[in-house]
């Protein structure tokens, strides 16, 4: 009989995180302090996150532990299963062979909890009683609510309104797990009331949603800000997904030629992607594609410059691709895919030819989700959509070549709480945004006058 799903055994579960920051190709260029133009230093960064993070941040050890107390909390879902795709093969009459790692199987149903456990943990560790954050389409909020209700930590969750509106029972999630959520712009920051007096009508956005969570921790006592994506610390965490990954096809005795995975802020892309592209620094091939939507086209045709992570220039300056921190994507649905900014690690990667980004209309990624739905069964978050449109077209270039190559894609979480988004496109009511290269020339003169990053790149508008 074919074997459908790879699963390892508890005592399997990875000891340690890896991390890129010891074998990237060239060094990473320092987060800049906006104020001084100069790096920032971790004083700079201790109103933010606790020090034992920050730690982790600039760390560069190739493995660090994880925690006995996060292993235990990491057994609840982890290791996860790591499924052969066989009819989708089939129906894509493919000689490729697909694997999906399946991330959904968390309680949150996202790969999100694997950096929400631990950012809550070390928080505890460091004294933090409250955390903060934003939210786009409600997965990071409610994984962050679950790891803090684990931990005994309170969380306060800014979600992004166009989604608190879109997505109840994501808010509702946040609730049950003992989470205090409100839809931003709110009344609640400074932050939040200089974009309602500019726009009382603004659907909000992942950058002000940061800026209104980051000024909650800093005015907040005993608050620590925690980010969902983007950052060293929060890719390190996700690593352990890829570790697995490594274990599981080795089971198989295969090694993927191709690795695909949708992209906010790179997290779930980077856990499941980094050990790989360890091999590929290496001197492995392998083809590791990156998936955006052609709406919020960060990685292929933002520039590299430094940017401020958040809309209202709270943060340290970032060298990544961006399309400029005042950039408000169209309304898709993929909500944790609206981010104008990329993980400075996989933008780095960008720059040395090891991470190949790719863009995808948002009708494409909903008809390769309802295909992957009708073969394989799962329903996949708007977000994973774009990895599986992608994980498509490289199925039927393997077909076209006669190549039987081995695709490993990351199936970042389900869609059971996104079913409003299916709805629309099951009616016809969902259309591609064209994005007018005006709105990305407004946003980027915004960054015009920020320090360069020696490899700054110009975008491709
Ligand atoms: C299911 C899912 N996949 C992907 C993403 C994108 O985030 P990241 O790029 O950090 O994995 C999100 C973010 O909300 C998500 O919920």
């Amino acid at each position: 009989m074919e074997v459908k799903k790879i699963f390892l055994p508890e005592s399997e579960l990875p000891r340690q995180w890896y991390n890129i920051l010891a074998d990237m190709p060239t060094p990473m260029e320092p987060p800049l302090h906006p104020g001084t133009g100069q790096p920032v230093g971790p004083e700079d960064l201790a109103p933010i996150f606790p020090m034992n993070l920050i730690e982790q941040e600039v760390s560069t050890e190739r493995f660090i532990d994880i925690p006995e107390e996060i292993l235990k909390i990491y057994t609840i879902w982890r290791p996860t299963p790591l499924y052969r795709a066989y009819n989708l093969e089939r129906y894509l009459k493919t000689p490729a062979k697909i694997y999906f790692k399946n991330e959904g199987v968390s309680p949150a149903g996202s790969h999100k909890p694997n950096t929400a456990v631990a950012q809550a943990y070390y928080n505890k560790v460091a004294g933090t009683k409250r955390i903060t954050t934003e939210t786009g389409a409600g997965q990071w909020g409610s994984a962050l609510s679950m790891a803090c209700a684990f931990l005994g930590l309170e969380c306060k969750v800014y979600m992004v309104k166009i989604s608190f509106n879109q997505k109840p029972y994501r808010r509702l999630m946040m609730e049950t797990w003992g989470a205090n959520c409100v839809a931003s712009p709110s009344t609640e920051t400074k932050a939040g009331q200089s974009i309602l007096a500019k726009n009382p009508d603004s659907p909000g956005s992942l950058g002000i949603a940061i800026s209104e969570a980051v000024e909650a921790a800093v005015t907040g006592k005993d608050s620590k800000y925690s980010l969902g994506s983007v950052l060293n610390h929060v890719m390190l965490h996700q690593t352990v997904n890829g570790l697995e990954c490594q274990k599981q096809l080795a089971i198989a005795g295969d090694y993927p030629d191709v690795i695909i995975g949708c992209c906010g802020g790179g997290s779930n892309f980077a856990g499941c992607a980094f050990p790989f592209a360890r091999d590929k620094i290496h001197g492995k091939n392998i083809d590791i594609i990156a998936v955006e939507p052609l709406s919020c086209p960060t990685m292929t045709r933002g520039p590299f410059a430094y940017d401020f992570g958040d809309t209202v220039q709270m943060t340290p300056l970032m060298p990544m691709h961006t399309l400029g921190h005042s950039f408000v994507p169209a309304p898709i649905h993929a909500g944790g895919l609206r981010y104008h900014g990329m993980a400075p690690t996989i933008s780095q990667l960008i720059l040395d030819g090891v991470v190949r980004p790719e863009a995808v209309p948002q009708l494409e990624t909903f008809q390769a989700g309802i295909t992957f739905a009708r073969t394989e069964g799962f329903i996949s978050a708007p977000e994973t959509n774009h990895a599986i449109a992608m994980l498509i077209r490289e199925a039927i270039k393997a077909r076209e070549e006669g190549k039987e190559k081995v695709i490993l894609m990351n199936w970042s979480g389900h869609g059971l709480v996104d079913m409003a988004a299916y709805e629309a496109y099951l009616r016809g009511k969902l259309s591609d945004h064209a994005l007018p290269e005006e709105e990305i020339h407004r946003a980027l003169n915004d960054i015009a006058k920020l320090p360069k990053p020696k490899q700054y790149r110009a975008g491709k508008i």
